[in-house]
Formats: C-alpha cells, structure tokens, sequence
C-alpha cells in the first residue's frame, strides 16, 4: 500500500506537463498505484503512467485540439444543430481528433446503416468519446433527446458542453474512466467507437465488462481496421474473432457492417 501523499505528489508530477494537465485525476491515480506496485521508481512511475496515457489518449491529438478557437468560431455561429453552418463547423472539428477524422469519408453510412429502424432515438450515451459529439447532426435524435458523453480530458468535456449549450441541446458531456468506474446511466443508444482495443491497452478484461455492464437497449460498439500508423494486415479478421469471444453468452443480437476504416456492430438486447 503506498502513501497516499506520495501518490498525490505522482499524479500531481504526471499532470505537470501541459499535454496531461487535464487528464482525469482518478485515472492518473490509479495507473500511478498500478506502476509503484510494480516497484517502480518516482522517475520510472512519472513516465510509465505518461507512456500509457500518451497511448489510450495524447496518441489520437496529433497536436494540442484548438479548443479556444473553435469556441471563438462556435460563438459566431447559428444556434441550429442542423444548419450547413453548424455542420460544417462539426466536420472541421472532427478533423482534429484522429478517430473522428478517419470515420469522415464514410460518417453519412456510418450511422444511417447500423442506426436503420431505431430512430428517433430519446437517450444517447457515447463512451470515451473523443470528438464523436460533433457527429450529432448525423445521428437520428428525438427532440429534446437526453444526451451524455464522456472522455478523459476535461477541456474536452468543457468544449463539448459548450457545444451542447450552444445548440440548444439537452447534453451533458463529463470525465470518466470506464477503466475503474462505469456510467450508470441508462439510456436507448449507447455508443462505444473504437475503444476497447485502445482500453484493453490498460486492462484486458474491460471489454467483456462493458458489454455485460452497459444499460442500454442498442449498442454501437466497433473496431479500427487499420493502426494509427496506418497500417492494416489482418485486423478486421482479428477483431471480428475477439469481438465474437466478448460477446459469448451475452444477452445481444448482434448486426454486422463494414467500413472501409472501421469494423461495426449493432448490438440489440435479445
Ligand atoms: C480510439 S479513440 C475513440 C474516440 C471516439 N469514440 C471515436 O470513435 O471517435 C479512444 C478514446 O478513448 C479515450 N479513453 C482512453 N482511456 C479512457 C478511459 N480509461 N476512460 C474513458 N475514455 C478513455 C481517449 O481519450 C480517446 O478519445
């Protein structure tokens, strides 16, 4: 058991650099726990826990997201989600998280073919979301539809919110760690995009938890095809396999598509 006030001083150390400044407290807290418990040292602990949040997260912000700017450029906007103003804001946005921008030469199909049937739909909830909020204007909603993202990074969440206040939508974006916490929330569509490899990453039973854990009626859960590095031998194949062990014996009818850079599936409770 390590000394609570040596820890705080660790996640305090990690946090110190700007690129982790906003990471979620209680996730540097534990992935410091995780690397002293390893016997590592201050030096060895500082960067282990940096490398592993550099991994499941600074990897996808090529650089720094330009949030004041994009608040700035949101302000001048019209309140309509759906206006071409308003959307093309939403793709420039996307642009600047790497797992959005992959999925825009294919985000009309993206949610229209695995979403088909089950709009509009009244209670949304996107996990480890990235920037995927912006893609609100693609998705079925009702009006008035509860909303809830969440993420690791509070300026993230702090935009996002922005965004919903902006758009006069009824969201609520957060921090999380799905790691050691899962949202409560129930909700009808729970969004779950190219995050369990990136999770797995930190602890490999995660996937098989969020899939059993998660209240909700459908899901969309999918897999990259190709690494960040571009690279892409094998992994639809892969991930289709690793997905079907997950979901053995789970309460889900599952609906396959695919993405020339993504690999989805509808999950719907039997
Ligand atoms: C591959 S990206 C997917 C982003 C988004 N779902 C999408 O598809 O556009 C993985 C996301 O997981 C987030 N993440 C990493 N570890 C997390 C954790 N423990 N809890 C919540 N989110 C996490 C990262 O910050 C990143 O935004």
């Amino acid at each position: 058991m390590s000394d609570p006030a040596a820890v705080q001083s660790l996640v305090e150390a990690v946090r110190n650099a700007p690129k982790y400044a906003a990471v979620d407290a209680g996730l540097v807290q534990a992935l410091v726990e995780q690397e002293l418990a390893k016997g590592r040292s201050v030096k060895e602990t500082i960067k282990a826990v940096r490398n592993k949040l550099h991994q499941v997260g600074s990897a996808y912000q090529e650089k720094p997201i330009g949030y004041a700017q994009l608040t700035r450029q949101l302000t001048a906007l019209s309140h309509d989600l759906h206006s071409p103003e308003i959307k093309a804001f939403c793709l420039a946005g996307m642009r600047e998280h790497t797992s959005t921008r992959e999925r825009l030469g294919f985000l009309e199909d993206f949610y229209r073919q695995p979403l088909a049937g089950l709009g509009p739909i009244h209670s949304l909830l996107d996990l480890a979301c990235g920037l995927n909020p912006l893609a609100l204007p693609w998705l079925p909603l009702a009006p008035n539809a509860q909303l809830f993202a969440c993420d690791i990074y509070a300026d993230m969440a702090d935009f996002l919110n922005t965004f919903y206040a902006h758009t006069g939508v009824n969201g609520r974006a957060f921090t999380c760690d799905l790691i050691h916490h899962l949202p409560k929330q129930q909700v009808e569509l729970a969004l779950l995009l190219k995050t369990i490899p990136c999770l797995e990453q930190v602890d490999k039973s995660i996937g098989r938890r969020l899939l059993s854990s998660i209240q909700a009626e459908h899901m969309l859960i999918s897999f990259p095809v190709h690494s960040l590095g571009g690279r892409g031998k094998g992994m639809r194949v892969n991930y289709d396999q690793h997905f079907r062990e997950l979901i053995v014996d789970l309460p889900w009818q599952v609906t396959r598509f695919d993405f020339p850079g993504e690999l989805v599936y509808r999950l719907s409770r039997v």
